[in-house]
């Protein structure tokens, strides 16, 4: 069977998954839906479109990316509005990231057609698995890794393309805490921290179980050169509420240019609030948090959307973050809204929805 708009060739599983899935009670990233869309990258062109069941891969043993690293992934989210309908938030905007990922990477990047057609065709066959109970979604993994098979360090010149999706539901389920790293790093000027690639994550595991050994949740990673500036978390791009102004770092070639960083900053601007975008460094924000100016500390990404911090930890020392009532919380209102425009309970004025 080839669905109607693409060639995408539809193998259906024989039987849904979907009856073991409490959606009452999802956590994140273990359920995972019924399908995945396949494409491969041969002699120049992405062939054999395929929407399969969510199945293994068989792969070489001398898989290039298994040995050097070439592997890339989105993270997006598609939501439910009140008639059904599957709504997708600001896929070109994960599409434009993933191929500069790629580009740095030395990777195959990708068509329209093929990203934005094939997460459409997957959507429409596993429709019955994007959640619409509160607090969740299906988080959508598109990814893409080199496959040939050689020893030797060159760009693949094959590639895979998947998506599968999860129906999830919170990232974090408390608070977290959060620790300012000021030992290792997790990307340098010149470097990869931009891209969304998994080496990224790889390296920052080690000194993230450090700090978890200590209590923590999470780090705050700081500039390489002086520990002194905050760039990102990892999981999530960080931002501060001080003075009634929205803070957060201005990106870079060391910090991933997060489309929730992005949306909460055009959310924030057309409220009126004050945005900066800029250098912030630790003392900043411990001084705001020791003279009450700094009243909100929080990650924003697609995985955690909008998470509050109850703690930072700088230098051995752990600062409580101020306690707040929701009804004057900015994560609060911004978290809440982008629920509702997400799920189509408001209005789209930014052009942000795609209706699939
Ligand atoms: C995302 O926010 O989508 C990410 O890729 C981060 C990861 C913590 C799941």
């Amino acid at each position: 069977m080839t669905t109607d708009v693409l060639q995408i060739e539809l193998r259906k599983a024989e039987r849904s998954r979907l009856q073991e899935v409490d959606f009452n009670h999802l956590p994140f990233g273990k359920h995972f839906s019924d399908h995945m869309f396949v494409a491969d990258f041969v002699d120049g062109q992405w062939l054999n479109q395929m929407i399969v069941p969510f199945d293994n891969f068989t792969l070489s043993p001398a898989l290039s990316s298994l040995h050097y690293g070439q592997s890339i992934f989105e993270g997006m989210k598609a939501f439910k509005n009140d008639a059904g309908e599957v709504l997708l938030f600001r896929p070109h905007a994960n599409f434009e990231r993933m191929n500069e990922s790629a580009r740095r990477m030395c990777m195959a990047t990708l068509p329209e057609e093929v990203f934005i057609g094939g997460l459409e065709a997957l959507l429409r066959v596993d429709a019955d698995w994007v959640p619409d109970t509160p607090d969740s979604s299906l988080y959508i993994r598109p990814y893409m890794f080199g496959t040939d098979t050689f020893l030797g360090v060159a760009p693949s010149k094959t590639y895979r393309f998947c998506i599968f999706t999860c129906p999830v539901g919170a990232y974090y389920t408390n608070p977290p805490k959060l620790k300012v790293e000021t030992e290792y790093i997790r990307s340098a000027p010149g470097g990869v921290g931009y891209a969304k690639c998994a080496g990224n994550y790889a390296g920052s595991m080690y000194p993230t179980l450090m700090a978890q050994q200590q209590g923590y949740d999470q780090l705050i990673w700081t500039d390489a050169r002086e520990h002194k500036y905050i760039e990102e978390s990892g999981t999530m791009n960080i931002m501060f509420f001080m003075d009634g102004k929205l803070i957060t770092p201005a990106t870079s070639d060391s910090i991933l240019k997060g489309v929730t960083r992005d949306t909460i900053i055009q959310i924030a601007r057309s409220w009126g609030i004050p945005v900066e975008e800029r250098l912030v460094s630790i003392d900043e924000v411990i001084n705001g948090i020791e003279t009450g100016r700094l009243t909100e500390a929080f990650g924003a990404g697609t995985a955690v959307v909008v998470s509050p911090y109850s703690l930072i930890g700088y230098n051995g020392k752990d600062y409580m973050l101020p306690e707040f009532s929701p009804e004057d919380s900015f994560a609060v209102r911004v978290k809440n809204y982008l629920t509702d425009l997400r799920t189509g309970k408001i209005a789209d004025e930014f052009g942000w929805i795609q209706t699939v």
